[in-house]
């Protein structure tokens, strides 16, 4: 939520930060701004809109200088809009840059009202940019006006500043918003992650919780929320430079889509052999915990969310004990009862959504055997909050809406279950049958990709409606969910997901021959069920898209289109359904001629409540 980028250096770092910026927007993307400190001044512009815009005033007003920070922003406190846009400024000599929410900004504000300053945003983070003004009036040290200043703030931040007064330097600090730093060679660089930073070095420092960090030419002092100095080392990041490049397609979103064969395959890499499921990187002891597992409790948001609910029906399956799944930005506020030997996980492909997080570190104070994450993030604050970790191998994702990054934590819950099931004695036959089944999945997914152009086709139904309902049963019924929520996403029409008995219970009544109904219809044990829900549908003169196996044999006729999906192995059979789905939101949204890589009101990465 929100990018913020910062540069040291005895070159000009106006073009590097708005790549940085560039390489954020994802996270948000309503307007954007610099600060570089040039002939003893900072000098600021700002655009409302995407980067671009504010790339294109710097072309028009260059400024360079070596000392710069940054911002793309999505807004909190206060409507997009120029004034709003960060970095904020006090005095003319501190420049400001914030992620984050600060909770006490109203009182702040007055406070630093009564002491003459003036507001020229709606923003919680000018309060901290005078804050921290006023803070450098008794402590002179930039570093320790930080300090000083983050101790009187509630709520989440990294911020980066720049002071006029010192400007061999910027200062950082981080609570609940990640920080990295990065390391060149007499230059420095920070950002809110580290993609931003890989066309100019491959080295960097993640901040931790609580810290606050001085970033000069020629060095980098960290300290921790006692004002202790903290070593760490930089570290070598493997992550791909081309993560940020769409290649030949046209919008990140297809991109990633097409990407899931070979998702997949990484995600199983070196985890099944002979058959057999190992996941050895879970961390120690993993095994002796999962001995003593009685249940799980998922914690999730969206899309990772919706993965949760498919392996509920997985574990409750195939290990026989309850799995509960909540949404974070419930759970972290309401009274819990935990079940006895209980494990706690959590889903998340950035590992930094805010209310995921609180929920993890709640759960840490409620008695539960131990905390895991299926993340996608290594370096992310829920890994680090974790006991135990399973990466889910998905790479870089960058289109807001999520594609490869679910089918990836798909992969990973089952991988995580039969694991589980192990310790507990799971029989061979059943790993088996999930090992043949997972190992034919990047075919069977490839094949689903390979009806593309179907489906653009058939998107055309959709793209003229204002509502469209997605049923499913079973381990499907979240798979209908997750393109509800895919297709309001990216289109902006509006989508429901219903378990399909559930139709007769009140949303049958929406039926008429203008409302499209899409039917997610493997062949399993629900076949005959969801049949008759069809039926309902059409005896309404409900407009029915049926993506059906085709010995489903589902007949097309007046009112029903059949489309055909061949997954062979019902277990994975969510991850294949899947594909259509995401096609058919994709193209519908093409026509649309939405934002399809960033949709309105939206970001990637929702690091505040
Ligand atoms: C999905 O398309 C969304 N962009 C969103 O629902 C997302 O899944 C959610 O914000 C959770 O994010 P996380 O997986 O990074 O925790």
């Amino acid at each position: 939520m929100c990018g913020i980028v910062g540069a040291i250096a005895q070159r000009d770092v106006s073009q590097i930060l708005v790549e940085g910026l560039k390489r954020l927007e994802y996270r948000g993307y309503d307007s954007a701004g610099v600060a570089i400190y040039k002939d003893n001044a900072i000098h600021r512009i700002r655009r409302l809109g995407k980067v671009a815009e504010l790339d294109e005033a710097l072309q028009q007003n260059p400024l360079p200088g070596g000392l710069g920070i940054a911002h793309t922003r999505w807004a909190t406190h206060g409507e997009p809009s120029e004034r709003n846009a960060h970095p904020h400024m006090s005095q003319d000599n501190i420049a400001l840059v914030h992620n984050g929410i600060i909770e006490n900004h109203d009182e702040l504000r007055d406070e630093l009202k009564a002491k003459g300053y003036v507001f020229t945003s709606d923003t919680d983070t000018e309060v901290m940019a005078h804050l921290l003004h006023e803070e450098l009036k008794t402590n002179s040290n930039l570093h320790h006006a930080l300090f000083a200043a983050t101790k009187k703030l509630d709520g989440a931040y990294g911020t980066v500043a720049i002071d006029t007064n010192q400007p061999d330097k910027m200062v950082v600090a981080r609570s609940g918003s990640p920080l990295v730093i990065g390391k060149g060679i007499g230059e420095y660089f920070i950002a809110s992650d580290q993609l931003a930073l890989l066309p100019v070095t491959r080295e960097f420092i993640y901040l931790e919780e609580n810290e606050v960090a001085e970033v000069r030419r020629d060095g980098v002092t960290i300290w921790d929320e006692h004002g202790n100095t903290v070593t760490r080392e930089f570290e070598v990041s493997d992550i791909q430079h081309d993560a940020v490049d769409k290649g030949q397609y046209r919008h990140f979103m297809l991109k990633e889509i097409h990407e899931q064969p070979s998702v997949v395959s990484d995600a199983l890499e070196g985890r099944i052999v002979n058959h057999k499921i190992f996941v050895e990187t879970l961390g120690q002891n993993a095994n002796k915990v999962f001995e003593k597992v009685e249940a799980l409790q998922l914690i999730a948001c969206g899309t990772s969310y919706n993965a949760a609910l498919v392996a509920k029906y997985w574990v409750e399956e195939f290990l026989k004990i309850p799995c509960l799944v909540e949404i974070a930005s419930e759970y972290r506020y309401r009274h819990t009862a935990v079940l006895p030997n209980s494990l706690f996980i959590t889903i998340s492909q950035s590992g930094e959504t805010a209310d995921t997080l609180a929920a993890l570190k709640k759960a840490k104070t409620e008695g539960y055997l131990a905390s895991l994450t299926v993340c996608n993030s290594p370096a992310s604050s829920m890994v680090r909050e974790s006991d135990f970790t399973l990466i889910t191998r998905a790479g870089t994702e960058i289109g807001v809406a999520s594609t490869k990054a679910f089918t990836a934590q798909l992969v990973s819950l089952m991988l995580l279950m039969v694991s589980i099931g192990k310790a507990k004695g799971m029989d061979e036959q059943t790993e088996k049958d999930i090992a043949i089944a997972l190992e034919h999945l990047p075919y069977e997914i490839q094949a689903a990709l390979e009806q593309a152009k179907e489906i653009d086709e058939l998107s055309k139904e959709f793209a003229e409606k204002h509502h469209t309902l997605f049923l499913g049963r079973g381990s499907q019924y979240p798979i209908a969910m997750e393109a509800a929520l895919k297709l309001k996403e990216i289109s902006y029409i509006h989508a429901e997901a219903y378990a399909a008995g559930e139709l007769k219970h009140g949303p049958l009544a929406l039926i008429d021959s203008d409302m499209p109904v899409v039917v997610v219809a493997p062949k399993d044990n629900l076949l005959e069920k969801l049949k008759s829900n069809i039926e309902e549908v059409r005896s309404r003169s409900g407009q029915l898209f049926v993506f059906a196996d085709e010995s489903a044999k589902i007949q097309e006729t007046d009112g029903i289109t059949v489309f055909p999906v061949k997954s062979e192995y019902s277990i994975t059979a969510p991850m294949v359904y899947t594909i259509p789905m995401q096609l058919l939101s994709y193209y519908v949204a093409l026509i649309k001629g939405t934002d399809v890589d960033q949709p309105r009101n939206l970001a990637k990465s929702v690091t505040v409540e």
